[in-house]
Formats: structure tokens, C-alpha cells, sequence
């Protein structure tokens, strides 16, 4: 079999033609930053900033995602981003559960090659096909789960704190716990130091 590389997964996602959505996209978008981060941050699905440029997290959410990353001590650089499916939903719709099973392979692909600590799933969509289909955001956000060494933490997708306001209180205090969580760790020590 051939040695799982980051060349092996560009060139997979890049000819990937698994689902429907690849037919109505001006990019694909497979995730960017630090390919070495212990720290990986999955959301839903590229919209129509992310489909031009090719890069995740480009548009209004991502600018709210990397404010709330620099309010941690965290610059953008340092951490790993991609989404569930990587390619655009028409209409930003909700993948169809057949999208998001077709693209696992390339997230357990990425995931594989990253080999993050710590998994931040923003927003239900990729709680649920990450964690466990029964998550619903509202009630179990904020809460830790491990599996086989990796701590992944649900949270509000960016998207909704710019839809309801009122959800930023509960999205920062999941910032703070994640960042609690990297200090436990010991990860990002010249970032975070030992907390203080
Ligand atoms: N919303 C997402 O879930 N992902 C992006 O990359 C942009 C917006």
C-alpha cells in the first residue's frame, strides 16, 4: 500500500470525485496551518469566501475564529483548520450525511498525518460526525471527551456567535477551558508558558 504522506492526501482530495459537490466548486478546500500542530480545529464546511480562495476559515466566521484564537494567546499559524467536508455545500447547506462519509477519508487522513492532542469540533456538524451523532451543541458543548489519547472538545461553530450574540459568553468559556487544557498538557509552552 502507498506510505500515507501529505503529498498522497493533496492529491487525494484534489481528484477526490467520491460526492456530488465537487461539481459546482471554484476550489476545493482541505484545511490549513501548522501541519505539526498539536491543536486541530474542525468545522462543517467551506462557504463562499473559503470556495474562492481555497483556504478555510477565510470569510466573517473565520476572522471571529482567529480573534478568538489571538484572545487565547494563540496566533492562527500555529494551529491546524480544516472542515468535514471540503468542498461547498450549495447555499452553505448542512453536508448530506453521504457527503460527510464520503469525506471522512480524507479528514481520518489528515487527522492521521497531523496527529493532533487536542480536537476542537465547531459547530453540531462536526461534533456529530466526529464525536457522537446524538451531540446536540447547545447541550453538550464545553465538555471533554478522550479517545485513544486525543481530548476533543465541542463548541459553538463561529457562524452562530455572529447569528445570536448571546452564545459568546458559553463560547468563551469553552476558549478558556481549551486553553486550561493545552497549559495541562504542556502544549504551546512558549505561547502559554506555565499559565500564569
Ligand atoms: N464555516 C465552516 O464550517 N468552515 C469554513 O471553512 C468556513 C465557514
Amino acid at each position: 500500500m502507498e506510505e500515507i504522506t501529505w503529498e498522497l492526501f493533496d492529491r487525494q482530495v484534489e481528484t477526490c470525485r467520491l460526492c456530488v459537490l465537487c461539481a459546482n466548486i471554484h476550489h476545493k478546500v482541505p484545511g490549513q496551518g501548522d501541519r505539526q500542530s498539536p491543536l486541530m480545529l474542525i468545522g462543517e464546511g467551506p462557504g463562499r469566501d473559503e470556495d474562492e480562495q481555497g483556504l478555510a476559515f477565510v470569510g466573517a466566521a473565520g476572522q471571529l475564529l482567529t480573534r478568538m484564537l489571538a484572545a487565547i494567546h494563540l496566533p492562527r499559524e500555529r494551529v491546524y483548520i480544516c472542515n468535514i467536508v471540503k468542498c461547498r455545500p450549495p447555499q452553505n447547506r448542512v453536508p448530506l450525511p453521504e457527503e460527510a462519509e464520503a469525506c471522512r477519508i480524507h479528514l481520518r487522513m489528515q487527522t492521521y498525518l497531523v496527529r493532533p492532542k487536542v480536537i476542537v469540533l465547531l459547530g453540531a456538524t462536526a461534533a456529530r460526525y466526529t464525536l457522537d451523532p446524538n451531540i446536540r451543541i447547545t447541550r453538550d458543548r464545553g465538555k471533554w471527551t478522550e479517545r485513544k489519547g486525543v481530548w476533543m472538545l465541542p463548541t459553538f461553530h463561529p457562524s452562530a456567535l455572529l447569528r445570536d450574540e448571546t452564545k459568546k459568553a458559553a463560547a468563551w468559556e469553552d476558549m478558556q477551558r481549551l486553553r486550561d487544557k493545552l497549559i495541562e498538557l504542556k502544549l504551546y509552552p512558549d505561547l502559554l508558558g506555565s499559565g500564569q
